[in-house]
This record gives structure tokens, C-alpha cells and sequence, in this order.
């Protein structure tokens, strides 16, 4: 049976149009019903509309707390009945009552090797700090922000000479690798969050997620 993956975004979409290609390969075991962006005008819907994709706009502006937008989503969300709920590059802080909406069901890819680097600009924190690996992380969603349990990482070296933009772009590459790959294993049913901690194939996976040294 072919899951249903609902992305979430706020951007560029490049991770979308990855999940959005990996989809179109035969044995891929989900199909993209829909993409919500909490920003208008971003290319990522126009990925959307490119591709058929029912796609929709939650500004965030229009409501005044955190609570009422969230709540607002949960109920657009549940329109679509999705498996899976994929942020990508969705920038928002969420909710409690959010997170334990979907919790199970909620994915997100962030570009650092969690658990540095939460938050904002890593690439510049990873350049600052000296890093010869930086890397980026695909990890369920839980309270904590950018803080819930590793599923995949793929990691990249850091050159001295790198720039911000050189170094987002090798860890961007990685990204569309990484993220198609973690949403086939969740649609098909390889892949469970169980408490705090990741089941791949009924094994327990370590901290930093599968295929860690
Ligand atoms: C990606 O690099 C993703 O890892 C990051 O936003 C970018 C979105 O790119 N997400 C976060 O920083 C979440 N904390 P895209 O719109 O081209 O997929």
C-alpha cells in the first residue's frame, strides 16, 4: 500500500522536489498528497503546482499565538490524512500539543551532526568552531526542538577555504540522499519511533542513527 506523505516547508523546497523525485521510482512506497507552507510565495510550492501536488499556504501571521496557528495546522493537516508528516525546512518552533499530535508520525531533516549545532546557521557555527565534519541529521520530532532521537546522518568534511555558501551545498547534497531514503523505510513500516528511541528493522538504532561509527 503506498503511504501518504504530507510535506511541510518554508522555502526553497529542495528537499521536497527530492522526495517529490525519489516518489516517482516505481517500488517507492509513498507518494507526496500534499504540501503546506507557512510562507507564501516560496519556490517550494511552485515545486508543488510544477508537480500536481495540492498545495496550500498557513501564514503564520494571521494568527496571533504560537497555540492558535498550531492548532490551525493540526486541523489542516488532519485534512489530509496523511502517515507521515515531513518537515523540510519548515522554520518554525512547535507547539507541544503539535508535536504530540503526530509524534510517531513526524520527521525532520536538520543540517548538523545533532546534537551540535541545534538551532539556526550551522554551517557558520560548524566553520567558526573549526569542524573538519559537519554533516546533517534526518531525526523524529519530539519536544525538544531539533533535539529527538537520530535516524540517519550523513556526514561531510570542511575544507578551510569553505564558505558558508560552499559548505551548505555539500551538506545540501547530502540531504536529498539522506531524506527520501528515511521516508521509505517509515512508509514502509521499517521504521518506528518507540519511546525516545529509533527501531529500524525491530533493532534499536544507537544515538546517532544508522550506519554510525
Ligand atoms: C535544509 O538545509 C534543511 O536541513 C534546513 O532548511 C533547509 C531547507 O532547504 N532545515 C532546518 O534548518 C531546520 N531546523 P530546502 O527548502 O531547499 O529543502
Amino acid at each position: 500500500m503506498t503511504s501518504r506523505i504530507l510535506v511541510l516547508i518554508s522555502g526553497n523546497g529542495s528537499n521536497l522536489q527530492a522526495i517529490i523525485d525519489a516518489c516517482k521510482s516505481p517500488d517507492y512506497p509513498g507518494e507526496v498528497v500534499g504540501v503546506i507552507s507557512n510562507v507564501a510565495d516560496v519556490y517550494g510550492l511552485t515545486r508543488a503546482a510544477n508537480e500536481n501536488i495540492d498545495h496550500s499556504v498557513l501564514s503564520h501571521r494571521d494568527f496571533s499565538s504560537r497555540e492558535e496557528y498550531d492548532n490551525a495546522l493540526i486541523k489542516l493537516i488532519d485534512s489530509y490524512q496523511a502517515d507521515v508528516i515531513v518537515l523540510a525546512g519548515f522554520m518554525r518552533i512547535l507547539t507541544e500539543t503539535f508535536v504530540n499530535t503526530f509524534a510517531g508520525k513526524l520527521l525532520n531533516i536538520h543540517p548538523s551532526l545533532l546534537p551540535k549545532y541545534q538551532g539556526l546557521n550551522t554551517h557558520q557555527k560548524a566553520i567558526e568552531a573549526g569542524d573538519t565534519t559537519h554533516g546533517v541529521s534526518v531525526h523524529f520530532v519530539t519536544e525538544e526542538l531539533d533535539g529527538g532521537p537520530v535516524i540517519l546522518q550523513a556526514k561531510v568534511p570542511v575544507f578551510e577555504t569553505d564558505t558558508v555558501q560552499v559548505l551548505a551545498s555539500r551538506v545540501h547534497e547530502q540531504e536529498h540522499r539522506i531524506y527520501p531514503l528515511v521516508v521509505k523505510w517509515f512508509c514502509s513500516g521499517r521504521l518506528k519511533m518507540q519511546g525516545d528511541a529509533v527501531i529500524l528493522d525491530g533493532e534499536v538504532l544507537p544515538a546517532s542513527g544508522y550506519a554510525s561509527e
